[in-house]
């Protein structure tokens, strides 16, 4: 049963849950995989809860195909597994289902379309054209990356220091925040919500203080020209995926 603390926490929070693009093959929505839990039953039992707010299929990729990006399992396994989320929604496992790391065109092939897609979007790599595609379609994107994340594991490259390039210190200093709460507004000025990760306090207490400034057109346009298409997770581009 689930303990007050965790059933608190569902309802104060949104849950949101990954699981692979695996997720279909073992046969998992079907009676035969009773004996091994999905992943996302598996998820919801760990966290003692009765459902997630959000559940996404983490990558567009099936790994046990990962050697072989034009492997026509990548997308035959996308459709299954899509397929099982939503039946997950439907059950009532999952209010809202969405994807990580989809190109427009894995996204395209979706039937319903995701409610979200959850992806790296920093100033770094702007991704016009998915944001473009999600805004037409009404799906939300969910930028990850934007707090500097995937800095903390590639310290030794200089090139990716998202939070120590020029327009976003500058921006800062203009206005009296951190070059993360720049970032962060970015990100929302042009459309994305973000989900930045803070395990210190006063990080979490700045990172929710993005409303009381706005970046200039100048700012804008300054931050807009650090675009490198260059992933700071160095995650391969997604729509090299079949
Ligand atoms: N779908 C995917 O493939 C994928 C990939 C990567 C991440 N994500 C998700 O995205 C979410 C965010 O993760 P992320 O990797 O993008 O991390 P992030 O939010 O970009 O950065 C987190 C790091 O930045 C630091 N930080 C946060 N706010 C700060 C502030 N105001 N000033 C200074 N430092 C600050 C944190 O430090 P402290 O912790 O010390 O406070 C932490 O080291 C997570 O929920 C993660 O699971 C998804």
């Amino acid at each position: 049963m689930a303990s007050p603390r965790l059933r608190l926490a569902a309802r104060s929070f949104a849950v949101a849950c990954r699981v692979p693009n695996s997720s279909s093959r073992p046969k998992l929505a079907t009676s035969a995989s009773r004996r091994r839990p999905n992943p996302w039953d598996a998820s919801l039992s760990a966290l003692q809860v009765s459902y997630v707010d959000l559940l996404m299929i983490h990558g567009a990729m099936y790994q046990e195909a990962k050697g072989n990006l034009q492997s026509s399992l990548h997308a035959s396994t996308r459709a299954k597994t899509w397929k099982a989320l939503v039946a997950a929604r439907a059950s009532g496992k999952a209010r809202s289902i969405g994807v990580c790391n989809f190109s427009p065109r894995h996204l395209a092939k979706l039937s319903p379309p995701p409610a979200v897609l959850q992806l790296e979007y920093t100033p770094f790599l702007q991704r016009p054209a998915t944001l473009r595609y999600c805004r037409e379609k009404g799906i939300a994107v969910q930028a990850y990356g934007s707090g500097g994340g995937g800095w903390q594991l590639w310290k030794k490259d200089a090139s990716l220091d998202l939070m120590h390039a020029a327009p976003l210190q500058a921006a800062a200093a203009a206005h009296g925040v951190s070059a993360h709460q720049v970032s962060l507004r970015w990100a929302l000025e042009l459309g994305a919500c973000v989900i930045p990760k803070a395990a210190k306090a006063e990080h979490q207490v700045q990172n929710r203080d993005l409303f009381g400034f706005a970046l200039t057109d100048a700012e804008t346009a300054a931050i807009a020209a650090l675009d490198a298409q260059k992933s700071v997770y160095k995650f391969g581009d997604p729509d090299l995926i079949a």
